[in-house]
C-alpha cells in the first residue's frame, strides 16, 4: 500500500492516567518494541499502522478486505496537559482507556477519563452518539488484560475496537450516516453523496 492508498482512515486516541503505559502500548501495536525506560508523553504524540479489516458476510465467511489507515494518537496522561489533549478527543472515533493493573488509583480514575471524553463528545454529535450508547451500554465496554511488554492482547485490543467501530460504521451507512472524517483516499468523505442537500442525512440516526 502507497501512503495515500486506503479505504478508510480510523482515528483512535490512547488515554489514562501518566505512566499506566499508553505510549509503551501503543509502541508495541505499531512498531513491536519495547522500551523499558519512562519518557513521559510531553502534550500530544502519534503512531501510524497500516492494516486490512475483513468484514465477515452474512454467510459467516469473511468479506473484500478494507484498507484502513490507522491513526493512533498517544495523550499525555499529565494534568498539565490536559487541557491541550482534551481538544484532540473530538476528532477520536474509538478510545483505548488504559489503567495500570497494579496502581489502583488509576483504575478509580477510570470513571473521570470516560466523563471527560464523554463531556468533550457531547459537543459534537457525532460523537455523542457513540457515547450515549457505550453508556447504555455500559457493561458491553470491551476489556482486555494487556503487556506492551510481552505483547500478550495487545493486537487484539485493538483488533476488536477497529471492529467494533467499522460495524458501526456499516450499520450507520445502512442509515445514511457516517462520521465525518472518515475519508476515502481520493479526498471525498465516503458520504458526500449521501448528504449533499439534505441537511438531516447528517445526523446521527445510530
Ligand atoms: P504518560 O506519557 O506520562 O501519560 O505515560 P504513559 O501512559 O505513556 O506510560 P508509558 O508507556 O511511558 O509507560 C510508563 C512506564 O511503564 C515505562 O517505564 C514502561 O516501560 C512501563 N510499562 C508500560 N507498559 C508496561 C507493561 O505492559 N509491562 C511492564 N512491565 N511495564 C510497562
Ligand atoms: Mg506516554
Amino acid at each position: 500500500m502507497s501512503d495515500g492508498d486506503y479505504d478508510y482512515l480510523i482515528k483512535f486516541l490512547a488515554l489514562g492516567d501518566s505512566g499506566v503505559g499508553k505510549t509503551s502500548f501503543l509502541y508495541q501495536y505499531t512498531d513491536a518494541k519495547f522500551n523499558s525506560k519512562f519518557i513521559t508523553t510531553v502534550g500530544i504524540d502519534f503512531r501510524e499502522k497500516r492494516v486490512v479489516y475483513k468484514p465477515s458476510g452474512p454467510d459467516g465467511n469473511a468479506g473484500r478486505g478494507q484498507r484502513i489507515h490507522l491513526q493512533l494518537w498517544d495523550t499525555a496522561g499529565q494534568e498539565r496537559f490536559r487541557s491541550l489533549t482534551t481538544a484532540f478527543f473530538r476528532d477520536a472515533m474509538g478510545f483505548l482507556l488504559i489503567f495500570d493493573l497494579t496502581n489502583e488509583q488509576s483504575f478509580l480514575n477510570v470513571r473521570n477519563w470516560i466523563s471527560t471524553f464523554c463531556w468533550e463528545s457531547l459537543l459534537f454529535q457525532v460523537k455523542a452518539c457513540f457515547c450515549l450508547l457505550e453508556f447504555k451500554n455500559k457493561e458491553r465496554l470491551p476489556y482486555f488484560e494487556t503487556s506492551a511488554a510481552t505483547a500478550s492482547n495487545v493486537n487484539k485490543a485493538v483488533e476488536t475496537l477497529l471492529e467494533l467501530i467499522m460495524k458501526r460504521m456499516e450499520r450507520c451507512v445502512d442509515k445514511s450516516w457516517i462520521p465525518d472524517g472518515v475519508v476515502r483516499s481520493n479526498g471525498h468523505s465516503s458520504t458526500d453523496h449521501l448528504n449533499a442537500n439534505d441537511p438531516d442525512k447528517s445526523k446521527c440516526a445510530c
